[in-house]
């Protein structure tokens, strides 16, 4: 028998996206927040760069939506892009409101009313990322904390694993969760239910992201027949820190906004062979060129030189960067840094409109679990915060309106697992997990052939009737979970990159090389999708 609960809202998420809607909702709402390990255990935490919001004079908002609508090569929705960028004046206000200390500019001393400091990155036309130096994730992240939790209103579980959600009567009542002390699978019962769950990017060998980036919530809402998105565009960073005990620790495209400059082995800068804008071309540019040229010369990595700036700037700018790389035995100030590209941010997921909704009656999904349209084909640097910030907003105030006419959950049946033993076997997750995140990187990255996405796709069926047969058999765990959230979320990712044929943004075919006149979202339906769509 397990233990259950019931609140108004369960959100599953502590990033930006599940925090921020969480403190929107109002005071008289019982939330409960859940959380797979630490609340800061989440991309959001380690989020450098910044957030991109139209602040300064001489920026607008139809620029700021211009470069998005570029960014995205043909496939962010319009609606999606200015709702989000109207928007991104107003969520940094409320940020500051809630205490976030973003960087100011350091030449108005003794001002009382200082501007902010903004950074450029690729694709924006204009300085506008706003940032607390190169650690705004967790500048954000402990204040959003703070705040949940000293809200009485949010009921806040860390260390449990959301496994299914439970679906009545065709709407969303809650979720069973794993207590990962216990072992125990509980059922949280709830009038709405939001996916805050983060990206997928753990489906690669080499990531930017924390581990838990899964792709729970969006393997989740597929069982549950909700439609997804436009998962083939998978988006490299260009610079990670390329060191064998580094584990791919970003180094922020902030760098390259100021100045910073990328240089193959022999010390020649080969950006502006790629792209006009040199190193400040969108990520799928300077990624593909990156992949291109360590292919070409047999190299293991390229260079990213700022060392051009003095000390002092690059010690207040980017203490983070500056200091990890320290530890390595990299001097930023003196020596360029060895960088590889590696998996970043998932651009698709699960599809919402713009009060993220999903298919499903009740179930919400907010930040990078979800597919609003602003992202398109390409994501453009530091736009990820801001939609995790407008979305949440929006999500926040259509369950708000609606949660009085939404019915008190039905008693769902508890987990049984009776049928259930301790698994002997551990070595078949860990094993299962490493080729699924090698074949993922050789046949499914930055460059892609329709035979590397058979071979890949042959593999992940094979790898999921394995695991199916053992989630099955054995008792769930934390890491069974992921295997087989992640397996579900590949598959739909190859599905998706095999139905494209062409090169668009992130999905870069040698099979199909041009651009098809028309720009399509690839969208997957399960085969138990609700008839009638809420979205
Ligand atoms: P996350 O912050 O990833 O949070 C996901 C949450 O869901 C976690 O709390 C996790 O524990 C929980 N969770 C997941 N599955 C389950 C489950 N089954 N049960 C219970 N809980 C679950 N974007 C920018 O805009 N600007 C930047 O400067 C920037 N820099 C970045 C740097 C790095 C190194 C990385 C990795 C990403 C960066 N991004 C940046 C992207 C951005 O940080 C993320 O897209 C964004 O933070 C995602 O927020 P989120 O709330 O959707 O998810
Ligand atoms: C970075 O700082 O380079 C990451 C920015 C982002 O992913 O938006």
């Amino acid at each position: 028998m397990t233990n259950g609960y019931t609140h108004d809202v369960l959100v599953i998420g502590s990033g930006a996206a599940g925090l921020s809607l969480a403190l929107h909702l109002p005071p008289d709402c019982r939330v409960a927040l859940l959380t797979k390990g630490e609340l800061n255990q989440g991309s959001t935490y380690y989020a450098q760069g910044g957030m991109a919001a139209v602040l300064h004079d001489r920026d607008t908002v139809d620029s700021h939506v211009e470069d998005t609508l570029a960014a995205g090569a043909g496939l962010c929705k319009r609606e999606a892009v200015e709702f989000t960028v109207r928007n991104s004046r107003r969520c940094v206000e409320w940020l500051v409101s809630q205490g976030v200390d973003f960087d100011l500019r350091e030449d108005q001393p003794g001002s009382g009313d200082r501007e902010f400091h903004l950074t450029r990155e690729g694709g924006h036309s204009h300085r506008r990322i706003i940032h607390a130096a190169d650690r705004t994730g967790s500048a954000i992240s402990e204040v959003l904390t703070e705040r949940a939790l000293a809200a009485p209103n949010i009921e806040i579980f860390t260390h449990r694993t959301a496994v299914d959600l439970v679906v009545k009567q065709g709407r969303c009542q809650g979720a069973y969760i794993l207590n990962q002390q216990t072992g125990h699978v509980e059922l949280f019962q709830s009038r709405a239910v939001v996916l805050a769950t983060g990206g997928a990017s753990k489906a690669y060998l080499y990531t930017s992201n924390p581990d838990g980036a899964s792709g729970d919530g969006i393997a989740m809402a597929w069982r549950a027949g909700c439609r997804v998105a436009n998962l083939e565009f998978n988006q490299f960073h260009p610079t990670c820190l390329y060191h064998p005990r580094a584990k791919s620790f970003l180094i922020t495209e902030a760098i390259r906004g100021e100045g910073g400059r990328l240089l193959l082995p022999d010390g020649e800068r080969f950006m502006t062979r790629f792209d006009d804008r040199g190193e400040l071309a969108s990520r799928d540019v300077v990624a593909r060129a990156i992949d291109h040229e360590m292919k070409r010369l047999g190299a293991d990595c390229v260079f990213l030189d700022i060392s051009h700036q003095p000390r002092s700037f690059l010690e207040s700018h980017f203490p983070t960067v500056m200091s990890r790389c320290l530890e390595f035995g990299i001097d930023i100030s003196a020596e360029p840094i060895p960088v590889v590209p590696a998996a970043h941010y998932t651009c698709g997921g699960i599809l919402v409109d713009t009060d993220s909704r999903t298919d499903l009656h009740g179930l919400y999904a907010v930040g990078e679990a979800s597919c609003t349209g602003l992202h398109g084909a390409n994501r453009m640097a530091s736009n990820s915060l801001l939609e995790c910030l407008v979305f949440a907003e929006s999500a926040a105030k259509h369950i708000t309106a609606g949660l009085s006419k939404l019915a008190a959950p039905h008693d769902a049946p508890p987990w049984d697992e009776s049928q259930v033993t301790d698994s002997d076997e551990d070595v078949i997750i860990s094993h299962n997990w490493d080729e699924l995140r090698r074949f993922m990187w050789d046949y499914v990255g930055i460059v892609r052939t329709n035979k590397r996405l058979q071979r890949a796709q042959h593999r992940v069926q094979l790898l999921q009737a394995e695991i199916a047969e053992y989630y099955g058999n054995y008792k769930v765990s934390n890491d069974l979970l992921e295997l087989r959230n992640l397996a579900m979320v590949a598959e739909l990712m190859i599905r998706c990159a095999i139905s494209r044929r062409e090169s668009r943004g992130l999905h870069y075919t040698l099979d199909y090389p041009d651009l098809l006149p028309e720009a399509e979202d690839t969208v997957l339906r399960p085969d138990n999708a609700p008839r009638r769509v809420a979205a």
